[in-house]
């Protein structure tokens, strides 16, 4: 098992995004837990991601947090980026997590058309989205006017800016998965015809414009991440760039804005982003807009720990990690259920690693 001595000093390379100094490649991937009594982060949220910080991992990214505007949120017990009590949890989290020497980000949330006005803190505001849809042909909520579109690119920033004054080392934008950002950027979803939709440059203008706003409200040193992802909750299939030269003026507009690192979700990470080519979205991403990458998507899924150790597919996508680093395709690799099945799913496979090498000397 040689490749895991090649995987073992592939993610154990120090790397620096923007600033930070990460000490190694591994990212725990946003989770949203629900587990947050009343949207606010307490003992077992510090918990939760100081064991992960703990076992090694270099950078983690927090679950969605509910940015300070009424529709924002989508689902109970999901943290707030405001109101002193929340703020005083995340100091809480951030503090536990530094003192593994991990950094942490701050992922903001606006969920659009996918709230249903039940939900708290805001119960009985409705949803808001760039056309009244909740997905292709399913309305809900209400259409965003301009007045509006303002006032939650306004949230985004103080959500950003809440972050920092806790002691996160960056945010990270949620605009994947056909959330509110998402759902500007998807055809099928924003059907308007101002300057927030039609053609392609007008649906990112608002990812774009959120880019711009926070990095006014955060300053030039504070490390800005930006998920984006082709599918969606509402369709796994969807595909809003059909092809690199469709995705490069998206990309290229929100890295100017002042994104610092790109995360690109997809679900294998492995799997070509395009047909034609074997590079992989997150490669494409690395591609156009010259900023670091993480990639994300089917990481530790096998049964590695076991007797007898990881099975041959989960070597095809260890193998196809090595290769990613080491070819400069990505820069990060973040892991989501692995890492909340198990906490010392890093360090576990270190020892892996270790044991392999002293099972071969003996
Ligand atoms: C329980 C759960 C909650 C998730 N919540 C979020 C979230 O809040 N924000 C987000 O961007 N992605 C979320 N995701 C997607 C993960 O970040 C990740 O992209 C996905 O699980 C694929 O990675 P994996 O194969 O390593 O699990 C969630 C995934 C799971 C399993």
């Amino acid at each position: 098992m040689e490749y895991l001595n090649k995987l073992v000093s592939s993610i154990n390379a120090p790397v620096s995004i923007s600033n930070l100094q990460l000490n190694n490649r591994v990212v725990m991937a946003p989770m949203t837990q629900e587990s947050s009594v009343k949207h606010i982060p307490g003992k077992v949220q510090v918990e939760h991601y100081g064991q992960r910080a703990k076992h090694g991992v270099g950078l983690i990214i927090t679950e969605g947090t509910v940015i300070p505007h009424a529709s924002a949120n989508g689902h109970f017990n999901v943290p707030l980026m405001y109101s002193e009590s929340a703020l005083s949890g995340w100091r809480k989290v951030v503090n536990e997590v530094h003192r593994f020497d991990s950094k942490i980000f701050a992922q903001l949330w606006h969920v659009g058309g996918v709230r249903e006005a039940a939900m708290p803190p805001e119960v009985g505001v409705p949803a808001v989205t760039p056309s009244g849809l909740s997905a292709p042909n399913i309305p809900n909520g209400k259409k965003l006017t301009i007045k509006e579109i303002d006032e939650v690119i306004a949230a985004y920033a103080n959500a950003a800016k809440n972050a920092q004054l806790c002691g996160f080392d960056g945010i990270e934008i949620h605009a994947a998965h056909g959330y509110l950002i998402d759902q500007f950027l998807w055809q099928a979803t924003n059907l308007r015809s101002d300057q927030y939709g039609g053609g392609a440059k007008n649906r990112y203008r608002f990812a774009a414009e959120v880019v711009t706003a926070i990095r006014d409200a955060v300053g030039p040193d504070f490390t800005i991440g930006f998920r984006w992802s082709q599918w969606k909750i509402q369709n796994f299939s969807a595909r809003v760039f059909q092809s690199p030269e469709e995705l490069a003026p998206f990309l290229q507009t929100v890295s100017e804005a002042g994104v610092d690192v790109f995360h690109t979700s997809t679900r294998r990470f492995w799997e070509p982003g395009f047909e034609g080519s074997e590079r992989t979205l997150a490669g494409w991403t690395k591609a156009i807009t010259q900023k670091p990458c993480i990639a994300v998507g089917g990481v530790g899924l096998g049964n590695d720990f076991l007797l007898g150790g990881p099975s041959s597919a989960s070597q095809h996508v260890y193998e196809s990690l090595i290769r990613g680093l080491e070819e400069n395709e990505f820069d990060l690799i973040a892991v989501g259920r692995a890492l909340l099945a198990d906490p010392a799913w890093f360090s576990k496979l270190n020892q892996r690693s270790t044991q392999n090498n002293n099972h071969v000397l003996a």
